[in-house]
């Protein structure tokens, strides 16, 4: 197991679109899956997606304190209408938080590596955001993206700064 670079805001790896991994069982992909669980815990996140590690697999972990779910080739089938807003941080935008509106249920489809087999999981609450957040990163999607016009014009003047 290994400790992999967090890959931070500005880095061009956060903006690309993941591809699907074809060999779900391979060795290689347990590995990768191995060494992001523990880069995940190490941070204190309770999410984690490829890109974040440099990577551009559709792979992502969660843990909200029930356990790893590590999900490869994420769809989502369905969306509640009704949308949560909430506060949500990301290890890639460290020190930043965003109000950001998430459906509140979704259901989605992917292989889940702890079963060795695809599945449709049904989430809602915290579970549903997280969801949400990590299947827009696979997307090369990130918070500030989603976040209200006055706090990501904010966030991006401070950003621009920090990043010289
Ligand atoms: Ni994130």
């Amino acid at each position: 197991m290994a400790l992999l670079e967090i890959k931070k805001y500005g880095d061009p790896i956060l903006r690309k679109k993941c591809k699907e991994i074809k060999d779900v069982d391979s060795e290689e992909i347990k590995k990768l899956a191995e060494d992001m669980k523990t880069t995940m815990y190490h941070a204190h996140g309770v999410g984690i997606a490829a890109t974040q590690v440099g990577t551009n697999k559709q792979i992502f972990i969660t843990d909200i304190g029930k356990g790893p779910l590590t999900v490869l080739n994420p769809k989502i089938i369905k969306k509640s209408k009704e949308l949560v807003r909430d506060i949500e941080g990301c290890l890639s935008i460290p020190d930043f938080t965003f109000s950001i509106g998430r459906a509140r249920s979704i259901e989605i489809q992917g292989y889940l590596l702890e079963r060795g087999e695809r599945v449709s999981i049904k989430a809602e609450g915290l579970l549903a955001r997280v969801f949400q957040h990590e299947i827009d990163h696979l997307n090369g999607k990130l918070i500030i993206d989603r976040a209200p016009f006055v706090q990501r014009r904010k966030a991006l003047k401070k950003l621009k700064k920090m990043r010289g």
